[in-house]
This record gives structure tokens, C-alpha cells and sequence, in this order.
């Protein structure tokens, strides 16, 4: 029978990618967001692609009653990919309890209710931030986790200590933690793609409204780094090769073939690009030079980071699939879709 999936922040970036591929995988998808950095019209996007339109409930996960109201409404659901969470580095360290609160009673309510109906796993969407700044690259799961720089990066590294602290303690349940790397790209329809709100703050967003002349010049966090052209080095990963990880991450919890019960995988290429590799790949595939200058390095920044992701590459059977390029080219195209409907 087709698995039951409740996907918390389904209408958001990477969690909308996800909905796709696991539709289009077989499964059931049911979505809860409560569109705090999202829309509802992304739903209709979903449907474009892949034909069937998700259950969608509107509210907030740190609402208990609301989520156990869910839950005996929507009964069988198998398992959860929990991507609901605030995400701004920044705000989290101006709004501290907001990101607390959201981040961690949202996951603590959906593991309390998950014993009570019968869902059997969780996939935690969690970050290489809980890293830090590496000893060395690339970093594979067994790495240090290093004290956390932000709020946001301190409520992933608490949540997955959630996770591991319940399941110990016996409760019937597995989980698989993914930590990503850096998530770029759309889906290659541009139906759906990375929609922030206001000003962005991650790198791609801002190189492409800078193409489309929404914002006048990228500023390059800094070109003094210990690295080969001085600018920070990220392993960026294509949205979509991040959300096929997810199914296969789910079937294999829910069919029983987790070897412990809770595994964590990192999720990257395992090779490193640097900011100005970055506006250069841009520059090529958009056809058109980029607006830049370099400016002081951004506070809190890393200084190079990427994955050895041989254990998600081994174990899971995924492998990231994208080049670089065609992965920028589908954030372009997706710019584009978004000048077309009107919508920046
Ligand atoms: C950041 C967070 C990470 C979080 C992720 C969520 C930090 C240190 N890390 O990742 O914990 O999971 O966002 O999306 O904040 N850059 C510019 N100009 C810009 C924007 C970015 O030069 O206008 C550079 C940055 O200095 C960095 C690279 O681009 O070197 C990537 O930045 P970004 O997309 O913000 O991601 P991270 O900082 O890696």
C-alpha cells in the first residue's frame, strides 16, 4: 500500500521539492505549514508537475491542539519529514525565544503524538551547521559537533539531541537525521523554487534577483579567506538531487531497513565552490556578467566547508546527480518564471 507521509513545512523550499518526489514516488502526501515564509500558491505548482494535489492544513506546529486534532483526522499516516522551522541566521540571534519556541516545541509536540497513532519514523531536516567552522574538509557524520554561533544553528543541534534522547529512552519509534549542505536550484519545471521573502540572505537568491536587476549589486562577504581566491568555499547541492535523498531516506525507516535507530547522513556533493566560483558559473550559464564587489567578510561566517557524503553515497544508494551548472541555470530559469507571472 502507498505510504501515508505528513511533511511539516511541505510548502516551503526544500519541503515543496520534497512533496514532488515523493508523490512521484508513490506515496501519499499530506502538508502542514503555516506559510510563515511561504504560499499556498505553492501547492497549486505542485499540483502542475505531478497531477495530484497534497492535503494541505494551514496552522502552526507549536498548536497542540490543532496537531492532535490533525492526527485523528488524518489517520495511517506512516511517517513525518519535519521540515517546519524558522531558518534567518540573523533574525535568530535578534528573536531568540521565537526561534526556540518554534523550532523545538513544534518537533517535541510531533514526537509526543507520534507513539500515540502509530507513526513509525521521523526524517529530520537538519543542517552542516551543527559543524561549525571544520578542523578539516571534506566532513564526514563523525565530525565534532562545535558549539553553535546562532539560535537557529543551536535549535538544530538540540533537536537532533531530542530525537536521539526520546529514541533511547525506548520510545517506538526511528528516525533518520539528514544534515545538508548548502540547497540551490529549482525544480527544472520552474513551477516550484526558492521564494524568500523581503531581501534574501543566502547567496543564490541574491545573485539571481541581482540578474534580474531586482537588487543592483551582490556584495561578496569578503576575498581575505584562507582559500584559493579568497572568497569562502560551500558545498552547494541541487534541491531536488536534496529532496530525492528524502524518499529514500523514508522507505527505507519505514520498511525496516535502518541498521540503528537513529542513522545521520550528511548530504552534499563533496566538492567545494567558492563564492566567486559561484558568480562565475552564473555569469556563463545566464550569459551575462554579474553585478558584484567585494565588501567585509558577514559575521559568523564560515570559512570553507563540504561534505564527504561516501556514507549517504554507500549506505542510501544517492548520490547528488547535478552539475553546478545546470543546477544555477534551473535557479536562472526559475528568476525568469517568477518576471513572467509578475511576481518580482
Ligand atoms: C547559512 C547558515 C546556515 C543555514 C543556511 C540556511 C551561516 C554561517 N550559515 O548558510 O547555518 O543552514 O544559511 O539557509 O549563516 N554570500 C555572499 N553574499 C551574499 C550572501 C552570501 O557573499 O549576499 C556568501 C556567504 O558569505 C557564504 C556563501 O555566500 O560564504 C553562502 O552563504 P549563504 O547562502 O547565506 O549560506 P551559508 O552561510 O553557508
Amino acid at each position: 500500500m502507498a505510504k501515508k507521509i505528513l511533511v511539516t513545512g511541505g510548502t516551503g523550499y526544500i519541503g515543496s521539492h520534497t512533496v514532488v518526489e515523493l508523490q512521484q514516488s508513490g506515496c501519499e502526501v499530506l502538508i502542514i505549514d503555516n506559510l510563515s515564509n511561504s504560499n499556498a500558491e505553492v501547492i497549486e505548482g505542485v499540483k502542475r508537475i505531478t497531477g495530484i494535489r497534497p492535503v494541505f492544513e494551514k496552522f502552526d506546529l507549536t498548536d497542540m491542539d490543532s496537531l492532535k486534532a490533525f492526527f485523528n483526522k488524518h489517520e495511517g499516516i506512516d511517517g513525518i519529514i519535519h521540515f517546519a522551522a524558522s531558518k534567518a541566521v540573523g533574525e535568530s540571534v535578534q528573536k531568540p525565544l521565537l526561534y526556540y519556541r518554534n523550532n523545538i516545541v513544534s518537533l517535541l509536540n510531533l514526537l509526543e503524538l507520534m507513539p500515540v497513532h502509530g507513526v513509525k519514523g521521523i526524517v529530520f531536516s537538519s543542517s552542516c551547521t551543527v559543524y561549525g567552522e571544520p578542523d578539516s574538509n571534506p566532513i564526514d557524520e563523525n565530525a565534532p559537533i562545535k558549539l553553535a554561533t546562532s539560535p537557529y544553528g543551536n535549535t538544530k543541534q538540540i533537536n537532533e539531541e531530542i530525537i536521539q534522547d526520546f529514541i533511547h529512552s525506548g520510545a517506538n519509534i526511528k528516525s533518520i537525521i539528514l544534515r545538508y549542505f548548502n540547497p540551490i536550484g529549482a525544480h527544472s519545471s520552474a513551477e516550484i523554487g526558492e521564494l524568500p521573502l523581503g531581501v534574501p540572505q543566502n547567496l543564490v537568491p541574491y545573485v539571481t534577483q541581482t540578474g534580474m536587476g531586482i537588487r543592483k549589486q551582490l556584495s561578496v562577504f569578503g576575498d581575505d579567506y584562507n582559500t584559493p581566491d579568497g572568497s569562502c568555499i560551500r558545498d552547494y547541492i541541487n534541491v531536488v538531487d536534496l529532496a530525492k535523498a528524502h524518499v529514500i531516506a523514508i522507505k527505507r525507516m519505514l520498511g525496516g531497513k535502518s541498521k540503528q535507530n537513529v542513522e545521520i547522513f550528511n548530504l552534499g556533493t563533496g566538492n567545494g565552490v567558492s563564492v566567486l566560483e559561484l558568480v562565475r558559473v552564473f555569469e556563463k550559464v545566464s550569459g551575462k556578467p554579474l553585478n558584484h564587489k567585494i565588501v567585509g567578510r558577514r559575521e559568523g561566517d564560515i570559512e570553507k566547508i563540504w561534505a564527504n557524503p561516501d556514507r549517504a553515497n554507500s549506505v542510501l544508494g544517492w548520490k547528488a546527480q547535478e552539475t553546478l551548472e545546470d543546477t544555477v541555470a534551473s535557479a536562472w530559469k526559475w528568476q525568469q518564471r517568477l518576471r513572467e507571472k509578475g511576481i518580482m
